[in-house]
């Protein structure tokens, strides 16, 4: 859960990499690292904190040089101080790495190369990978690249790291497995990064390394550019060159203060985008690909289990809802933390559905590969192009939401709500259980989205007003039923990754059980009260919680009277079908989570303990 950038060419080194580690800052941001080659030496240096804390360390430093590696670190072997930061001396200071992913074995390692005489100075597993390259180095006497392949060899866990040494100061030596690591080729010169966002304003053109490949960036004395991709056995491939769809203004904050206040706004666009091309009005149909590819998994599929974390599972929940209200095939939807090691019923006519919006989740991945070794047919619905759980599943729609910056995911869900919806029609019309008009309707509604989303943005202002209120409670609840369910799930997420207030989601009903103890006049409830179906039972949860002091913020259809007399705040959306009200009544608990956080000063872009993509467990 690291972003490394690395570069090679005939470019200043530095502000490549410190660009790249900005743009890489969503995947870790408590300590920052670069080295770079000059003065035939490997010149590095390391903060705690920001990347901005790093650029001001070293802005009274020679940061010349034509090669170098960067790092941005989420700590998880060693508390982030600048000791931990990457990158990573070996004992002599002749290689210097950078690592994303978690080196398991690392203990055991460590303990038998400081028998063999090797000084520690970190508490990382990388610190052990780099010192074990170059044991291997010098004791074997093999070159760099051998003993690179044989150190990889021995270990056991995730890895994405560059490597660069004092002798070859024209190459950079990349490997991946289990964490992501795309390589962009450039006019004589070579950059290689966590995800593609680092490289898109000097090439398009990319290639994502396959799991346990290693590739040889080199550029000769003459400025002509080498790429050796093998794999840990030593075989040779060639590397498949990719266009990279993505554009510059989508990695930049267009005169919004944050990321995520520009996202919440993108909505309109990335609903309309990634329904694009899949739906058609005049025909009245529904076209997924990768449905149609596959049509005969999903007719025999028995069940469907789909499996993600966080806001991507809050979406599957949605989904659930609407491939058995459309489709009638039975769902299942787990975390995928949990389903990955409770050894799991799988048949091979079961599909897993994998959500991810990074695509690199650890839990989500490791459940994608248990089950397709099980015989399961897996479909991932992914954001990012090219990521490892798109290239691990056995088909799937990407989400087309763009880049998704801000740490809290806010048009991610939206996009899966709406790859959800889709996939259920289209199954529903492939298994010929839809009728023409129902077809029709929801089609309709698919198509109004986009519009209706500009509306709900319209309440930004009276939103913003009334969350000064809330920014000093301690505890709100969330309330929703059927549809809403996982929205107050997902509205209690959003407060509480972004401003430290405890939030719970809960089903209205289950108030009842437990929660409803808990309600005083302190107690701010939100109540997603958007929907037709048990309108009246909502209601009477909200009496409840009035009956109890209980303050109460609602999220209403336009034209509701009777929810908004009870409620002290309502925000109105406008009305849609049911499945797909989540897309809309999501917008006003994104902006007042949004708000509150600001408020209470809180960096909502980069919330503390967090980073974007999880990419350990
Ligand atoms: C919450 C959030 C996380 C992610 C979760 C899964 O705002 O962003 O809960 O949803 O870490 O990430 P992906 O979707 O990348 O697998």
């Amino acid at each position: 859960m690291c972003g490394i950038v690395a570069y090679v060419g005939k470019k200043q080194v530095y502000p490549i990499l410190m660009k790249g580690l900005h743009r890489l800052e969503y995947r870790g941001y408590d300590s920052a690292g670069i080295c770079i080659y000059n003065r035939n030496r490997l010149n590095i240096y390391k903060r705690r904190g920001k990347v901005a804390d790093l650029e001001e360390f070293v802005s009274d430093k020679d940061v010349s040089g034509t090669i170098g590696i960067a790092h941005t670190r989420w700590a998880t072997h060693g508390e982030p101080n600048q000791c931990n930061a990457h990158p990573h001396f070996s004992q002599f200071a002749d290689l210097a790495l950078i690592h994303n992913g978690i080196i398991e074995n690392y203990q055991t390692l460590k303990k038998e190369l400081i028998k063999q005489g090797r000084t520690f100075y970190s508490e990382t597993d990388t610190e052990v990978l780099v010192q074990l390259i170059d044991y291997i180095r010098m004791k074997s006497e093999v070159s760099l690249i051998d003993a690179v392949h044989q150190a990889l060899s021995q270990v056991v866990g995730a890895y994405a790291v560059a490597i660069m040494s004092k002798e070859s100061p024209r190459t950079l030596i990349v490997a991946r497995k289990g964490s992501p690591l795309v390589i962009g080729i450039g006019k004589d010169e070579f950059l290689a990064a966590s995800d593609a966002t680092p490289i898109v304003e000097y090439t398009k053109d990319v290639v994502y390394l396959d799991e346990e490949e290693i590739a040889v960036l080199s550029i000769s004395p003459k400025g002509k550019p080498k790429m050796e991709i093998t794999n840990l056995k030593n075989v040779k491939k060639v590397p498949l060159i990719r266009k990279l769809e993505m554009n510059l203004s989508a990695l930049e904050k267009g005169g919004y203060p944050h990321f995520m206040l520009k996202e919440i706004y993108e909505q309109p666009k990335t609903i309309r985008d990634s329904l694009s091309g899949r739906i058609n009005i005049e025909r009245n149909t529904v076209a997924l690909s990768g449905v149609i590819d596959n049509k005969e998994k999903f007719l025999k599929a028995r069940r469907i289990i789909i499996v993600g974390c966080g806001t991507s599972w809050h979406a599957g929940l949605v989904g659930e809802y609407a491939i058995e209200e459309l489709a009638r095939i039975p769902v299942e939807v787990e975390y995928a933390s949990e389903f990955r090691y409770r050894d799991p019923l799988i048949y091979p006519d079961d599909v897993v559905i994998a959500i991810s919006q990074s695509g690199e989740t650890a839990d989500t991945l490791a459940a994608v590969k248990i089950a397709k070794q099980r015989g399961a047919f897996v479909y991932g619905i992914c954001n990012v192009v090219g990521s490892s759980i798109a290239r691990a599943t056995d088909s799937g729609s990407y989400m087309h939401a763009g880049p998704e910056i801000g740490v809290a995911s806010t048009k991610a869900f939206t996009a899966q709500v709406g790859v959800l919806v889709l996939l259920a029609l289209a199954l529903a019309k492939e298994k010929k259980i839809i009728n023409g008009s129902r077809m029709e309707q929801i089609i309709k509604a698919m198509y109004e989205l986009p519009g209706k989303i500009e509306q709900s943005l319209k309440q930004n202002g009276a939103i913003a007003d009334f969350a000064k209120i809330f920014t000093y409670s301690r505890n709100f609840l969330y309330l929703g039923r059927g549809y809403s369910y996982p929205l107050a799930l997902e509205g209690a997420l959003k407060l509480k990754e972004i401003s430290y207030i405890h939030a719970e989601g809960y089903p209205a009903a289950e108030m009842k059980h437990g929660p409803i103890a808990l309600i005083d006049a302190e107690m701010p409830v939100v109540v997603i009260a958007a929907q037709k179906e048990n309108y009246e039972k909502i209601l009477s949860n909200i009496q409840e919680v009035k009956a109890r002091q209980g303050r109460i913020i609602s999220i209403v259809s336009e034209g509701d009277t009777e929810v908004k007399a009870l409620s002290d705040f309502s925000v109105e959306i406008p009305q849609t079908e049911a499945m797909l009200m989540p897309i809309l009544a999501c917008i006003p608990l994104q902006l007042l989570a949004y708000h509150i956080a600001v408020q209470k000063g809180c960096n909502v872009d980069q919330p503390r303990n967090l980073a974007k993509s999880v990419t350990v467990e």
